[in-house]
């Protein structure tokens, strides 16, 4: 009863907003059965601050925790090194307090059933807006787990993390499961973990309101060791991962091993260029397989290491849609830029790009008589303004005089010259490089791109399936490509079984 009476305490005072609880968590209040402060949200943090949440010197208490679990009777992984079984499946408590949790006060849930997503939604704790920020069920946003595999803490980095599962219906539920990649062991049987979550940021409806619009991100460290790891696993192809992508167009996402989401926390650490109300999220919007990564690692990533062939430039040939036959690309091994009087018009003639004379680019949607659907929101008193990619990857309206008034973020030396942009047929201005890495994406200013997508979509089909129990070095493990090694591979695996 008293337990009960404080969580409700809890959940009408809580500031703070989830994170992951279990005895491996870093955590100050660890002996706090009532403990929120892992999962305050990081914004606008120096690095100190924001990484590891501040709990760099707050390591699990074996002791604490021993004496705990056996009071409780909690028995299962409930060690303060997780175990992560190798190609199998682990648990997660996700919640805005301990109290929820099987590690407070009583060794239970406060639910009958911590795997079930609430139904009704609407005012449970995950719709609650101060909590998983997702007041709608299909707001959900998408949650990770990432790995780095050294044993101190202190050498650990944002880049030593990789993402090796990821659950778009996350977080929904007070007991959520992952499912786990062909992971090789840790060294000296001690890796670091740590869960991430950024929400969407339902920016201009009231759904966020009345606190806090445009948040946010989570992490929670934890101690972990892979278990069940096979002899010959793959190491994940930590030297090639790089930090995710948009991609509106499920065949533009580039997979492969990627780094945790760094976003708002400050210029220097961010990772991500998503600009205002856009929030980045472990989704399909941003190539996320649901489930096991299994493309991370060195057998496995299918990040290409040489150029990709561009296809031709075919022009729309509709009269009443590109009257003057313009292009949908500009390239910085080609035509590299046009001025207000030029205009792009994407494949199929759906949409166009429009420099005006005062240097505002805007998207046009050319089937609806409404106003653009993105801009740079760059007009600036002047002309002669051009819209250009420039040799070293970089999107930009630019005047006569070299005055910059709109830029790509995060886009300088990011791949491999030349660069391209091209306006799609999903409204969508996007940046390539040679090797065909989407580096940029402009965005839909109703935030339709960001938030409109569900976490219950399955996977689009056109993303590659990857074998990571194919060991063979050299050969990439697209299992489209590979049905003889899958095989083979398969067999070796039942061999070790
Ligand atoms: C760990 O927990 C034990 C038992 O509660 C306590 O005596 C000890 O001071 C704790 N250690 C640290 C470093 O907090
Ligand atoms: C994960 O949990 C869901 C219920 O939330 C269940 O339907 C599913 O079978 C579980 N998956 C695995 C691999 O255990
Ligand atoms: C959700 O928020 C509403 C409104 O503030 C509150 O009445 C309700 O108790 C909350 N429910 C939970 C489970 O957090
Ligand atoms: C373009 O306009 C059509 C017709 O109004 C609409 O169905 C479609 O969603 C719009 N697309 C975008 C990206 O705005
Ligand atoms: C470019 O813009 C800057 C800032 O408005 C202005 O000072 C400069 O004269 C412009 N140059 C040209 C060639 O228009």
């Amino acid at each position: 009863m008293r337990a009960a009476l404080l969580v409700l305490f809890v959940v009408s005072v809580a500031v703070g907003h989830m994170a992951m609880w279990h005895p491996s968590a870093f955590d100050p209040e660890q002996q706090n059965n009532n403990a929120n402060g892992n999962a305050n949200p990081l914004a606008d943090m120096d690095y100190n601050t924001w990484w590891w949440h501040s709990n760099l010197n707050s390591p699990p208490n074996a002791t604490y925790w021993a004496a705990k679990n056996q009071r409780l009777g909690l028995t299962k992984n409930a060690g303060t090194v997780f175990e992560i079984p190798a190609n199998g499946v682990f648990d997660l408590d996700l919640a805005s307090n301990r109290a929820f949790t099987q590690w407070g006060w009583t060794g239970k849930y406060t639910v009958d059933d911590p795997r079930a997503a609430p139904n009704p939604w609407k005012d449970s704790e995950f719709a609650n807006v101060t909590n998983a920020h997702a007041s709608k069920r299909m707001d959900v946003a998408g949650c990770a787990v990432g790995i780095a595999y050294k044993s101190n803490r202190f050498d650990i980095k944002p880049e030593d993390f990789v993402i090796f599962t990821v659950e778009h219906d996350c977080p929904a539920r007070f007991l959520q499961n992952f499912s786990t990649p062909n992971l090789p062991a840790c060294p000296n049987n001690m890796c670091h973990c740590a869960w991430f979550w950024i929400h969407k940021s339902i920016g201009g409806t009231d759904q966020m309101l009345p606190i806090e619009p445009d948040i946010q991100q989570y992490m929670t460290p934890f101690q972990c060791n892979v278990v069940n790891s096979l002899a010959n696993a793959p190491q994940i192809d930590y030297a090639n991962a790089r930090a995710p992508r948009k991609c509106a167009n499920p065949s533009d996402c580039v997979q492969g091993p990627r780094h945790p989401m760094i976003w708002k926390v400050n210029d220097q650490d961010d990772n991500m260029p998503q600009p205002g109300h856009n929030a980045p999220t472990y989704s399909i919007l941003f190539g996320f397989k649901n489930g096991a990564q299994r493309d991370i690692f060195t057998t496995t990533n299918p990040v290409p290491k040489t150029n990709k062939p561009i296809s031709t430039e075919v022009i729309c040939s509709d009269a009443t849609l590109n009257p003057n036959k313009y292009g949908y690309r500009i390239s910085s091994n080609g035509k590299s830029s046009f001025t207000s009087s030029e205009q792009l018009v994407s494949p199929s003639g759906a949409f166009k790009a429009v420099l005006q004379g005062d240097g505002n680019l805007l998207i046009y949607n050319q089937s609806s008589s409404g106003g653009a659907i993105w801009g740079c929101s760059c007009n600036q008193a002047g002309s002669g303004f051009k819209a250009q990619i420039t040799n070293d990857g970089l999107f930009q309206v630019v005047n006569g005089s070299g005055y910059v008034t709109f830029q790509s973020k995060m886009t300088q030396n990011f791949g491999t010259a030349p660069y391209r942009v091209e306006l799609t047929d999903k409204g969508v201005l996007v940046m390539y490089d040679s090797k065909g890495l989407d580096l940029w994406e402009s965005w839909l200013w109703d935030g339709s791109d960001s938030n409109g997508f569900d976490p219950l979509t399955p996977d689009p089909a056109v993303w590659p399936t990857y074998n990571d129990l194919a060991v063979i070095n050299g050969n990439s493990g697209d299992v489209s490509s590979l049905l003889p090694l899958f095989l083979l591979s398969l067999g070796a695996v039942m061999a070790i079984l």
